[in-house]
C-alpha cells in the first residue's frame, strides 16, 4: 500500500538504499521502498506480461479495430487474413514469437489506411490516378505508425511489403522476388484467396476451388512460387477454413 508519513527514525529503499523521509513509500512486507524505485518495480512487471505477447495483442487489436470502424467494416477480413497466413506461415516456422509477429502483421496490413482521406478510402467506384497515388501510400504510413514500437518490427516489415508482388508490379517500392519479406509474400496470396472467396456489395464470393485456379495461375507473377507451393499443401485446411467463415458449403 502507498502512503505517506514523517518516520521517527531513518528508514532507507530496500531497492536504492536511499533514505526515506517524507516523500511517498511502500511497505514492502517489513521493508520500505521509495516510490520511484516501486514505479519501477511495477513497470518491469508490466513488461513481464507484455513479454508472453497478452496486453500487445489485445492492443495490436485494438489498432486493427480501429481501421473496421475508419472504413465502415464490420467484417473480420483481418483476423482471417491473420489465421489464415499462419496456416502458411507454420510451414516455414515454429518459432512462437515469430508467429505472433506475422500474426500481428497480417492483423494490421492495411493499419495505414488511418491515413487516407475519407474522399478516397470511402470513395464509391473506381479510384482515378491521383487518388490511387494517395492509396498507395497506405503501406508506407502503416510501417511508420508500427515503426515506434520495436516489438512490432517484423509486423511492420510485412505491413510495408504486403502491396507488393513477386514480378515487382506491386507497390510501393516494385519490389521483386525475394525482396519481399515471405511473411509478406505468404499473406499477399491469402489476402487474395479472402478477397475472391467474400461476398462484396457488387459481386458474390466464388468457390474455394475457383480462387485456388485463379491464385495457381498467378503463381511466378503476383505470387511466389513457393507461397502458392504451400498454399496448396494447406489446401483442405484452408477450404476448410473458409468454409467456416462463410457458414455454408462452397
Ligand atoms: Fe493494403
Amino acid at each position: 500500500m502507498q502512503t505517506t508519513a514523517k518516520f521517527d527514525r531513518t528508514i532507507v529503499c530496500n531497492m536504492c538504499g536511499a533514505p526515506i523521509t517524507a516523500a511517498s513509500f511502500v511497505r514492502d512486507g517489513e521493508a520500505y521502498c521509495c516510490e520511484g524505485c516501486f514505479l519501477k518495480r511495477e513497470e518491469y512487471r508490466v513488461a513481464q506480461i507484455e513479454h508472453d505477447g497478452t496486453v500487445y495483442l489485445a492492443l495490436v487489436e485494438a489498432l486493427a479495430e480501429a481501421l473496421d470502424v475508419r472504413e465502415h467494416e464490420t467484417g473480420l477480413h483481418s483476423k482471417r487474413v491473420a489465421c489464415h497466413t499462419l496456416v502458411l506461415a507454420r510451414r516455414f516456422t515454429a518459432d512462437e514469437a515469430l508467429l505472433q509477429q506475422v500474426y500481428w502483421g497480417a492483423l494490421l496490413h492495411d493499419i495505414g489506411k488511418i491515413g487516407i482521406p475519407d474522399a478516397v478510402l470511402l470513395k464509391q467506384g473506381a479510384l482515378d490516378a491521383e487518388e490511387w497515388k494517395i492509396m498507395r501510400t497506405h503501406p508506407g504510413i502503416g510501417h511508420h505508425i508500427l515503426s515506434g514500437a520495436p516489438f512490432l518490427a517484423t509486423a511492420a516489415e510485412i505491413v510495408l511489403n504486403h502491396e507488393e508482388r513477386f514480378d515487382g508490379t506491386g507497390y510501393p517500392n516494385g519490389l521483386h522476388g525475394e525482396e519481399i519479406s515471405l511473411w509478406a509474400r505468404l499473406f499477399a496470396v491469402i489476402d487474395t484467396l479472402d478477397a475472391i472467396t467474400s461476398d462484396r456489395p457488387y459481386r458474390k464470393g466464388v468457390a474455394f476451388e475457383n480462387a485456388q485456379a485463379e491464385i495457381l495461375g498467378m503463381a511466378g507473377t503476383q505470387f511466389d512460387p513457393v507461397a502458392v507451393a504451400a498454399f496448396v499443401a494447406e489446401a483442405e485446411t484452408l477450404r476448410n477454413m473458409v468454409k467456416v467463415k462463410c457458414g455454408k458449403e462452397l
